[in-house]
């Protein structure tokens, strides 16, 4: 190994234990400042708080301002899982996140280096709101293979820059926000052990979820994308029973694959979709919902940073504590799905707040 490489967190090659394993070592958490409430969408929608409450969940989300990106919420939730950890390196920064700072190249390299981590592998991950638990895998491997001995993973996305100003369902549902996590090497044995992953997808529901516009399919045509092409659209109940069955289906495996029974679980901390779709897991899973860590209520549907985020807030409430069986399981666009397991370990998470300016949380017509 060149000297100075091990500030880089790479390692020295040769065998590695069958023991070692991804730790999460430390979490943050990124918002930005902008409150979306309910009665602020009611203002330029015809909808209202009564409904959004009770279909979804939701009282309010965060919006990033005029100019800002999602490199700009990455960079502060990750500088605060650093901080959470205690150190200021990582080997590797993975990021999930479906809204990029541009399409080419990926953002997380940016983010590595206004850390200050130096020349370390950087790379995106795009599994809409599955991205997360798929950078985990990804980090986890790295790790489990010795290519490096930690990976800053980070879930990012700001929806707030490409919903339809006029399209209410997908308006009142998603908010902006980053977390991420610190994985170190260590043991299976250890509490923060990533023990087993459960993934999956469905490539033949590509339409349920996503944007047109913007890619090979609609360039080549050599044709200007037609306006509603350039919005994220869903269609909602459709999403909703696949979110549920997959959710269901994706938990019950990682425990199976983890040697856990369902009910033993302690907290499942799960996408933030909806407040019905977790109830609706629950009952399918047959355990209590007060399992189910949430904080939808003020975030919405992050995306990539819901679990995060979520993560973040249930430790920061006490909800989460050392020693829990934790089950993190996320679904989005693709179809893609995803689980994981970890015994919890003793964390201070760290949140801060992006600056952004009051009243600035219009979604812009193209
Ligand atoms: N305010 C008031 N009415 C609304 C509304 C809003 N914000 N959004 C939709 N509606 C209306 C619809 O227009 C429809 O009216 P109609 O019956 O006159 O046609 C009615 O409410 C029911 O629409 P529907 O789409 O069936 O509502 P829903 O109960 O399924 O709730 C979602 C809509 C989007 C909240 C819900 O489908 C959902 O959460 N889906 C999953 C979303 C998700 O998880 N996405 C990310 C995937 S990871």
């Amino acid at each position: 190994m060149r000297p100075g490489n091990e500030r880089y967190g790479r390692t020295a090659g040769g065998p590695r234990s069958p023991d070692r394993a991804a730790v999460v070592a430390g979490l943050g958490a990124a918002v930005p400042q902008t409150v979306v409430t309910n009665d602020d969408l009611a203002g330029v929608l015809d909808t209202d708080d009564a409904w959004i409450r009770r279909r979804t969940g939701i009282r309010q989300r965060r919006a990033i301002a005029t100019g800002q990106a999602t490199s700009d919420l990455a960079v502060e939730a990750a500088r605060n899982a650093l901080a959470s950890a205690g150190t200021a390196d990582a080997g590797a920064v993975v990021l999930a996140t479906s809204t990029p700072d541009q399409l080419c190249p990926a953002t997380a390299p940016n983010v590595a280096s206004r850390i200050g981590l130096g020349p370390v592998p950087a790379f995106d991950v795009q599994a809409v709101c599955t991205g997360f638990v798929y950078a985990l895998a990804s980090g986890a491997g790295l790790i489990s293979l010795g290519v490096v001995d930690s990976v800053l993973v980070i879930g990012a996305d700001t929806f707030s820059t490409i919903l339809d100003p006029e399209d209410r369902a997908t308006r009142v549902v998603f908010g902006d926000g980053a977390g991420a996590v610190l994985l170190r090497a260590g043991s299976r044995t250890e509490p923060g052990a990533l023990l087993d992953f459960s993934l999956g997808s469905d490539g033949s529901s590509v339409d349920l979820i996503g944007m047109g516009a913007g890619g090979s399919r609609q360039w080549s045509t050599g044709l200007p994308a037609k306006a509603e092409d350039t919005y994220f659209s869903m269609r909602g109940q459709a999403v909703f029973k696949q979110a549920v069955s997959r959710m269901a289906e994706s938990a019950q495996d990682i425990a199976a694959r983890t040697g856990w029974a369902v009910e033993e679980v302690d907290s499942f901390v799960f996408h933030q979709a909806n407040s019905r779709i977790l109830a609706a897991v629950a009952r399918q899973l047959g355990v209590p919902v007060e399992r189910f860590r949430t904080n939808i209520a003020d975030l919405g549907n992050t995306v990539a940073a819901s679990i995060p985020l979520a993560l973040a807030d249930a430790t920061a409430e006490g909800e989460l504590t050392p020693g829990q069986k934790v089950v993190l399981t996320g679904f989005g666009g693709g179809l893609t799905w995803g689980s994981t397991a970890v015994v919890w370990p003793g964390l201070e998470p760290l949140r801060t707040e992006l600056s952004t300016e009051a009243g600035d949380f219009l979604p812009k017509y193209r």
